[in-house]
């Protein structure tokens, strides 16, 4: 009898030959949470009120008319074909508005604005487009993971910074300008910083943009925490620095501030040139974005504008909920400026005896409370928590008394 081969074998269940990714996705790093996750599957399963904040999913609404605009959009037969990978250049000109209002930055929306499907599917194809085999991208650390692994899948290398102290932050940029061969060809920076909450102020832009232009790197801000802060604080625009579209581009969303994260609406603006390789490579990737969701969105930039400060202050009130109920159950925990997270320390003697997975492991088992683990942001991040403030103020304060009570018990 032959030996069985894959063209004679009657096996079913035996697989032909072995599928095997891409190098590309097998360099990425393994996945840290599937224990984690796990325990919240079977929690959610068994029908566990469990207070989740974990993700930086908004649970809020999009405003009425929004939604009005969006049905009435999809009505109309005209709007259900292709549209442009672009963006419609009336949507384009309703960003410009924006900048031009709320941070005196002027933008040509013919040339210097594009739509995303998201800012993380703009920012991952725009490591496509700039970023090729043995370049290197500066990026901050703790990262937002997509900031590491969009490089990494476009071939890049990384290096990651620092980003608790600004000063620090941009003297170590400059440190490895100056040491590194060959030189770091981008850089990433995101401020109000997810996950650590670090803000910035006009002048730390102004700095950036001379590096980029001593140094030769691009910039690539993600400015998805534009629209959410708090105490009277406004978050800068990359782009307000001077020369800023000379090096680089900055990525908005209406994920966070108009509650609109499951429509998919990001956008990137500045640089031409780099928007312009932004747009070859989303060309082959896609044909743009259903065109109800850019009429609607268009509505919510030009209409919505006091409910977007309103879900600021709204968030405001839970960090002030879950930071003081924090800090009264002796963690120690600064408030943050912007931004939809508390980054909080693991206190003492929990912090010597486990790290942050095991510790969000035990808040969710014992406590019913989902946070982030910080090493899923890297190793800068061990020893810290990310909490979402995702649920009301009544669910933050009980997940407080959860906390305490899982922590008491030992
Ligand atoms: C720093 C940062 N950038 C980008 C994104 C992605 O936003 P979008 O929904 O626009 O893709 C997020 C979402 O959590 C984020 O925290």
């Amino acid at each position: 009898m032959p030996a069985p081969t894959p063209e004679n074998s009657t096996d079913d269940s035996s697989p032909p030959f072995e599928i095997r990714p891409a190098g590309r996705v097998l360099r990425l790093p393994p996945y840290l949470f599937g224990r984690i996750n796990q325990v919240l599957y079977n929690k959610r399963r068994a029908g566990d009120d469990v207070i989740d904040l974990g993700m930086g999913n908004p649970s809020d609404p999009p405003e009425d008319l929004v939604i009005e605009k969006l049905a009435e959009a999809a009505l109309d037969p005209r709007n259900h074909g292709y549209s442009k990978s672009n963006g419609i250049l009336n949507l384009r000109r309703e960003v410009s508005s924006k900048y031009l209002k709320k941070y005196g930055v002027r933008l040509d929306p013919e040339r210097e604005v594009m739509v995303c499907l998201g800012s993380k599917e703009g920012f991952s194809h725009m490591c496509l487009a700039m970023m090729g085999a043995g370049d290197t991208a500066i990026v901050p650390a703790p990262y937002f993971p997509v900031h590491t692994h969009a490089v990494m899948l476009a071939a890049g290398n990384v290096i990651s910074l620092d980003v608790a102290d600004n000063e620090q932050f941009l003297s170590n940029i400059a440190y490895t300008c100056q040491n590194l061969y060959p030189k770091p060809k981008l850089l990433v920076c995101c401020y109000p910083h997810n996950p650590s909450t670090v803000t910035v102020e006009p002048e730390f832009y102004v700095e950036l943009v001379k590096l980029a232009k001593r140094y030769g790197f691009m910039v690539i801000s993600d400015f998805a925490y534009a629209d959410v802060a708090f105490d009277g604080y406004q978050p800068p625009s990359f782009l307000a620095a001077p020369g800023a579209h000379e090096v680089g581009v900055e990525f908005t969303t209406m994920s966070k501030g108009y509650n609109m994260a499951g429509w998919r609406v990001g956008f990137c603006a500045g640089n031409a040139k780099m928007i312009e390789a932004l747009g070859i490579i989303k060309g082959y990737f896609d044909y743009g974005m259903f065109l109800p969701v850019q009429i609607s969105a268009i509505l919510a930039l030009r209409h919505t504008e006091a409910a977007v400060e309103a879900q600021s202050r709204k968030y405001q009130v839970r960090r002030d909920a879950l930071c003081d109920g924090l800090n009264r159950i002796g963690w120690d925990i600064t408030p943050p400026k912007a931004g939809m997270f508390v980054w909080a320390k693991i206190p003492e003697p929990w912090a010597s005896r486990m790290d942050s997975i095991e510790f969000a492991t035990k808040l969710l088992e014992q406590g019913d409370v989902a946070v982030s683990p910080g090493s899923g942001f890297g190793p800068s991040g061990e020893g810290f928590l990310r909490l979402a403030l995702v649920e009301n103020e009544a669910r933050l304060r009980q997940a407080v008394r959860q906390i305490d009570r899982c922590l008491s018990g030992g």
